[in-house]
């Protein structure tokens, strides 16, 4: 027998930086729907998906939590994973990228990239912003100054924080050895990024003006995979985050049988965001390594709100479990996949949401549902007949329509068309619902014309099985609940042929109709879902008011013991270089004992050598830190009051070293 064909689909990793929104879900719902087509096909289909685990911002949330990054991600990792696991995501892997064999193919694709010259030790000049903790090159600048001869000298980040100069040793990929290249592929293979627009897009904004090298390891940050030949550095975001669509299948180990089966990809799904990486970095790397690049990137759009991007700051994030804990999941995977095409951005309102849900769920679909189950059981005591061969100019229409829509279905699932697919599907409700109109089966009823109402509703309880088939990989609750009230069997196999007359039926038909999408009360549920995005929205609070509102939550003496607190005095202290908020302190604990302490102070100490000789407080068992490229061994403590801090000083009573308790 031959071997099946095999489809290989990936979304992106994602960071586990927060909760996901249903902007995040939207990836993976649509690569979902996608590996439940093809598996519906026949094809022996392979759906990755994970984390994006290192980097600065990971380590930023640790930190900010208290614990250790690697206690973090695996709590992240598991709250993924119970989030897909209740939007029924059938991924076949979960890829981490601290999982011990990522790493490990990461350092070997990095030195032998190294090893071949792909890879150079260079100097990374760029722009940082301390207190986003991230790089940005001149273009990504909300703002920039410049001196008067047009240097740009300083700017402002996206956030609006300042960012500085800074120089650091790097490696960097020469991607631009490769860029004639890639070019050429993407003419010989058009299908390659999808939607065309964004082939242009990539051409005309990022090749043509010539490709830069790209900077791939950092000094600064620890949480990252290691070089092995030169582990001061760590590799730096995408080639540790894009391997892992080759790692996860065993690339570079002794177990590669589902490289070796499943590569090169069908499909990588991501936002369009994060179309240049894919197409540019991720191919040359692959020509790099002497891989078949994937088949198709398909860069779909956003999930946006009126007020534009979702983002939990600005209050207009929406959750996925809220919706469905509300509305049932199918409503979350339906809307998503319905009401924006794939490829294009689309705008969430909740007005749309419920009315859509109300239209298209409870309306179109659950009452032809319940309409055909109800006059089954009304008519025919729940006796389906098998479909007749003989049928008249309605049932004739109903079954063209039936077939027409599923040969676009399936043109316009193999091309990820998924909402073109739904409105085809819908095309085939309405069909049957004006079919009931027009053969009105209440008064064949009344006029006893058996055989003809019996025909009447095999076609109706057919197209129903039909469309409970054809949005399964779409919605993956509702078609069981079709399936039971037209007393199918959803787990048999025979069942789920798909062409009108495909099953033979005569069934009895044992449930009561019930409805698989209650009517939602619209100005209620705008009303609730509004709600709940302002709930999800934090409150504005600084450190120490977050730490005085757990007042109640007494902490144990324990608790207190593990901070270490000694008196230091202040040997000399100094700005940071391009950064407005640091000074950098050099402090004397005594017996020998010195320490370097960056604090963010410097905009209440204009003159900052009045603290020169002055005894302060620092923790000094804190995890030392980076912070442009500097070590802070410790935190300084000092008080705040509207907005105000100062420095905790103490009398000279006190001695160096001695420890607070
Ligand atoms: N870690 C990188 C990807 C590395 S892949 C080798 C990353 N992660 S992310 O968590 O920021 O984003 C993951 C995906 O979620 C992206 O494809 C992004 O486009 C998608 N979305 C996040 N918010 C979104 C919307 N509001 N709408 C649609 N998708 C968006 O980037």
């Amino acid at each position: 027998m031959a071997d099946k064909k095999t489809f290989y689909i990936t979304t992106p990793i994602y960071y586990p930086s927060g909760k996901l929104t249903i902007g995040n879900a939207y990836t993976s719902v649509a690569a979902d729907s996608m590996a439940r087509y093809k598996r519906s096909q026949g094809y022996d289909t392979f759906f990755l998906t994970g984390d994006d685990e290192h980097g600065l911002k990971i380590e930023q949330k640790a930190q900010e939590q208290g614990i250790k990054p690697q206690e973090y991600v695996d709590k992240m990792a598991a709250s993924y994973k119970e989030l897909w696991k209740l939007l029924d995501i059938s991924y076949d892997k979960f890829i981490r990228t601290t999982d011990k064999e990522h790493v490990e193919a990461v350092q070997k694709i990095f030195e032998r990239l190294l090893k071949q010259g792909d890879i150079y030790l260079g100097e990374y000049t760029g722009w940082y912003s301390v207190e986003d903790e991230e790089y940005f090159t001149e273009s990504q600048l909300a703002e920039v100054y410049k001196d008067d001869e047009g240097n740009v000298i300083g700017g402002k980040a996206p956030s609006g924080h300042e960012v500085r100069l800074v120089k650091e040793p790097s490696y960097f990929f020469r991607m631009s050895k490769y860029a004639d290249r890639l070019v050429e592929y993407y003419k010989e293979h058009p299908e390659f990024i999808l939607p065309h627009s964004r082939e242009k897009e990539m051409i005309n904004n990022f090749i043509k003006p010539g490709l830069e090298d790209l900077s791939v390891t950092r000094t600064t940050i620890d949480w990252g995979i290691p070089v092995p030949s030169d582990p001061k550095h760590v590799v730096y975001v995408w080639i540790d985050a894009l391997s892992n669509y080759i790692s996860a299948l065993g690339y570079a180990s002794d177990h590669d049988e589902l490289f070796k089966k499943y590569w090169p990809a069908d499909v990588h799904l991501v936002g369009k965001e994060i179309v240049r990486f894919h197409t540019i970095y991720w191919p040359i790397m692959l020509m790099a390594l002497d891989l078949p690049l994937p088949k198709q990137i398909f860069g779909h759009g956003w999930v946006l709100m009126k007020d534009g991007k979702m983002s939990k700051s600005k209050g207009n994030a929406v959750y996925p479990e809220m919706i469905v804990g509300r509305y049932g999941l199918d409503a979350l995977r339906y809307y998503l996949m319905r009401a924006i095409p794939f490829g294009s951005d689309g705008i969430f309102t909740p007005e749309d949401f419920v009315e859509r849900v109300n239209f298209d769920l409870a309306n179109d679909l659950g009452n032809l549902l319940n309409r055909t189950v109800s006059m089954i059981n009304q008519y025919q005591q729940g006796q389906v007949a098998p479909v007749a061969s003989e049928q008249d100019e309605f049932g004739l229409d109903l079954q063209k329509t039936a077939a027409e829509t599923i040969a676009d279905y399936k043109a316009q699932m193999d091309n990820l068309h998924f909402s073109q697919a739904l409105d085809s599907i819908w095309k085939l409700i309405s069909r049957a619902n004006k079919y009931i109109d027009e053969t009105t089966p209440w008064i064949l009823n009344k006029e006893e014309k058996k055989a003809e109402l019996s025909r009447v509703m095999t076609n109706l309880a057919e197209s129903l099985r039909l469309v409970a088939i054809l949005i399964s990989p779409i919605m993956t609750q509702s078609p069981v609940k079709i399936f039971k009230q037209l007393g199918l069997d959803w787990d048999n196999a025979a069942q789920k042929d798909l062409n009108f007359g495909g099953f033979g039926w005569d069934i009895k038909v044992t449930e009561k109709p019930q409805p698989i999408f209650p009517r939602l009360k619209n100005e209620e549920e705008v009303k609730y879902i509004k709600e709940e995005m302002k709930k999800a929205k934090p409150k504005k609070q600084s450190r120490r008011q977050q730490q005085a509102q757990t007042s109640d939550n007494f902490i144990t003496i324990d608790d207190f013991d593990k901070v270490k607190i000694q008196v230091g005095q202040v040997l000399s202290v100094e700005p940071v270089k391009g950064s407005s908020k640091l000074l950098c302190f050099q402090l004397d604990f005594g017996n020998g004992q010195k320490r370097q302490i960056l604090s963010g102070i410097r905009k209440f100490y204009p003159d900052e050598s009045q603290l020169l000789g002055k005894k302060v407080l620092a923790v000094v068992n804190l995890k030392p830190r980076k912070m442009l490229g500097m070590e802070s061994q410790g935190m300084l403590l000092s008080s705040e009051k509207d907005g105000q801090v100062k420095l905790a000083i103490v009398g000279d009573e006190h001695e160096l070293g001695a420890d607070l308790g």
